[in-house]
């Protein structure tokens, strides 16, 4: 084997990609040096970021060259290897990209285990995609029995078996997927509680039945309208996983009136935790340990404040409305008791 075919990144996609943004040549395989394995692609795994891949857009993951293979894992036989860890025969995933074989180094090759379920589901449920799903649950998610998860591109890698983890907890599994074939799927098959379809013209009421207790977890895969139809059923102390906004993927530039999807992309692609909250969640708890902090500080003049204070309660209303305009320089307070 020395010549294989792959696929590069002809051109950056405008909106949705086309064939003609792909192209597909014949290259040589470069020589192996020591610490490397040529392997024959089986299996090549196509996933959503792919398209992130193929914009020039700031990501987590630097971009795809043009004329570059087309990023991608895949399973791969090892044919002749310069590395310890593997021998002719072995299966194995790595990053080769969309090719039909490479030669790459051993050291970012893993030997396929997957418990006697077939090889493939090496990139799927036993993969990246399953991992994904594992760990946004275990980690951000965290559903607890009783609770409503619900998840959106519910028949795919990802969202199926976040449904699946969350009814091991059990959790109330809610499905949100495109179309009757793979609602019936999600429901018969993987065994959701229930499913909807965001196709459906009253897809938001049927979320709202198929959720009466709210929901606790929303793994969020998809973002776009989902996103709208699923906040409203949030409840308090809800937990958003931000996985996938596949939606978006394709979209245009960014608006400049609706921030939503630029706020979404930059949770999703810095890792942002944003989480709400009032104090009345912590105070009955730790407010005794602030002021114990805090109070012998403040009275030491170690921290610093400063008060603005208003004469007289008819004065109140004018300071007030001054405030919510930032006329105030300090905590506003009035004095009410000219003898105070
Ligand atoms: N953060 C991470 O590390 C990480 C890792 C892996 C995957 N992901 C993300 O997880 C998500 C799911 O990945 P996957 O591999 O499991 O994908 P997938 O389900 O195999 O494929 C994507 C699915 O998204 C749904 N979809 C596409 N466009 C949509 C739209 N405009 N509105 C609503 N749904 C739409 C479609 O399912 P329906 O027809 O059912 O709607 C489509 O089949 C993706 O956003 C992906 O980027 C993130």
């Amino acid at each position: 084997m020395t010549t294989i075919k792959r696929i590069v990144l002809e051109s950056r996609p405008l909106g949705e990609p086309s064939p003609e943004n792909f192209r597909l040549e014949d290259t040589e395989l470069r020589e192996a040096a020591e610490g490397d394995v040529t392997v024959r692609v089986l299996y090549l795994s196509l996933d959503p970021y792919m398209r992130g891949r193929m914009s020039d857009a700031k990501s987590y993951a630097a971009p795809v060259a043009i004329g570059g293979t087309m990023e991608g894992e895949t399973v791969c036989e090892v044919v002749r290897s310069r590395h310890t860890g593997f021998g002719p025969g072995d299966i194995v995933r790595g990053r080769t990209g969309w090719c039909t074989g490479a030669v790459i180094s051993g050291d970012v090759l893993r030997k396929v285990e997957t418990h006697g379920a077939p090889i493939t589901t090496a990139v799927g449920v036993l993969g990246m995609p399953g991992f994904t799903a594992w760990s946004g649950l275990k980690f951000i998610g965290k559903p607890k029995e009783g609770e409503t998860v619900a998840v959106a591109a519910a028949s795919g890698p990802v969202g199926s078996m976040v449904g699946q983890l969350a009814k091991l907890v059990g959790a109330r599994a809610v499905g949100i997927a495109g179309g009757p074939d793979k609602c019936a799927f999600v429901k018969d098959e993987l065994g959701f509680d229930a499913v909807v379809n965001h196709r459906s013209a009253d897809f938001a009421n049927n979320l709202e039945v198929v959720s009466p207790k709210g929901i606790d977890v929303y793994f969020e895969n998809v973002g776009g309208y989902v996103w709208d139809a699923v906040l409203p059923r949030l409840n308090q102390f809800a937990r958003v996983p931000v996985c996938g906004l596949v939606a978006q993927y394709n979209g245009a530039a960014p608006s400049e009136t609706d921030h939503l999807p630029t706020t979404m992309s930059a949770i999703l692609r810095r890792s942002l935790l944003i989480r709400g909250f009032i104090q009345t969640e912590y105070a009955g708890e730790h407010f005794d340990t602030f002021l114990a902090e805090i109070g012998p500080r403040v009275a030491a003049g170690e921290i610093k404040y400063r008060e603005d204070i208003v004469d007289g309660l008819e004065n109140a209303p004018e300071a007030f409305i001054g405030m919510l305009k930032g006329r105030n320089f300090g905590k506003l307070i009035v004095k009410v008791d000219a003898n105070a």
